[in-house]
């Protein structure tokens, strides 16, 4: 380990056996230096600051029937809603207006042509409103290279696409057999190609994985040259197939495992832009503040309207269902601030990795 803290601490590229020796780290001193070691890469790559993405969940009516997924299509005991075009502009509004960086459109998948004519027009709208240079990210599942384009046009910069787990033999236990690992991995490709700033990411703690299988995860974003990364520990949704693979469900070792990932990600990646998610806060009332002092630089406050949160249950206890956008911004202001950052209000903080690799011209 010596050698190892030494090449974190000169800046050196960790390969795919240092970046496992991370995540095997259990001993209380080791995990508070692994934590501060990305800290200070955090610091020095991204400054002291945490952007924030207004998230707008639109809708939790999905065609997907993932295993792990609380709104899965085969969850019948989900009530479905979708929020229509003036409910999210208002959202998207009270957010621009706030100084907040950008928008995160998320939503169970659907890829039906009035669904993406709807999207489309929601965009330009978005863009229309918020003075036009506002960062749109798309999280809206698998999708033709066509229809991302069509979105791109309209004005989204960002999409998020999570891989899930870059072990295809894992990801064929998650899934059912129609949902291929390799068609996911050509959106990637073409989210890339057409010039979005490219997001994805991975749950960790996840039943059947290895320390090697996230070793491999971080590895696969650095060899994908990905921008920004969302990823967060799995939690058990009780009415999914997966509950069954793991009754012994801890949330301290799953908080663990998640600061882990971030941690080793932000050594491994540098310049990327990383999420403190909201599974991180699900499991410890101040695990979205340990996502940012081990690494992350990004919060996603949900703006989605109280009436629908409870619709919007991905996992047990996802936090923050009775309270609204005001107080819960109030609360993580605060908490911000309690740990020596600056939330980074007006700026739309585009991925430091990003900015680079289009001023390299390497696209
Ligand atoms: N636990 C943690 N994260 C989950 N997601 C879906 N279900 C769960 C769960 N049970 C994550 C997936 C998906 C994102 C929207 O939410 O990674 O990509």
């Amino acid at each position: 380990m010596r050698g190892l803290w030494e090449k974190i601490a000169s800046g050196g590229e960790l390969g795919r056996e240092e970046v496992a020796a991370l995540l095997s780290l259990t001993d209380k001193d080791d995990l508070e230096r692994l934590y501060a070691a990305a800290y200070r890469v955090k610091l020095a790559e991204a400054g002291p600051f945490v952007y924030l993405r207004g998230l707008v969940e639109i809708s939790n009516v999905c065609s997907k029937d993932c295993y792990y997924c609380g709104i899965r299509r085969g969850n019948r005991g989900v009530s479905r809603f979708e929020l229509d075009k003036e409910e999210i502009l208002s959202c998207v509004r009270w957010a621009y207006e706030r100084g907040y960086g950008s928008t995160v459109l998320q939503a169970g998948e659907r890829s039906d042509a009035a669904y993406v004519d709807f999207i489309d027009d929601i965009v330009r709208e978005i863009q229309k409103d918020c003075g036009g240079e506002f960062g749109v990210t798309l999280s809206l599942g698998e999708q033709t290279e066509e229809t991302y384009r069509r979105w791109l046009e309209a004005g989204a910069n960002r999409y998020l696409l999570r891989i899930e787990t870059s072990n295809p033999d894992l990801y064929a236990k998650l899934h059912p057999p129609d949902h291929g690992f390799e068609a996911r991995l050509a959106c990637l490709d073409s989210l890339r190609r057409l010039g979005y700033q490219v997001g994805t990411g991975v749950m960790s703690g996840l039943p059947f994985q290895t320390v090697e299988d996230l070793a491999g995860d971080i590895m696969f974003f650095k060899e994908r040259d990905i921008d920004m990364i969302g990823m967060g520990p799995y939690i058990v949704h009780d009415d999914t197939p997966l509950a069954a693979a793991k009754p012994d469900f801890e949330p301290e070792s799953q908080l663990e495992i998640g600061l882990k990932m971030i941690a080793a990600t932000r050594l491994a990646l540098r310049d990327v832009n990383i999420a403190s998610t909201t599974a991180l806060q699900a499991l410890s009332a101040d695990g979205r503040e340990l996502g940012l002092l081990a690494g992350g630089n990004v919060v996603m406050p949900n703006l989605t309207a109280t009436e629908h949160r409870s619709d919007y249950q991905l996992y047990r206890g996802k936090p923050n269902v009775a309270d609204d956008a005001e107080s819960s911004e109030l609360a993580l202001r605060r908490s911000v601030e309690a740990i020596g950052e600056t939330v980074a209000f007006g700026h739309r903080g585009d991925s430091p990795h990003f900015i680079k690799r289009m001023s390299d011209g390497r696209d």
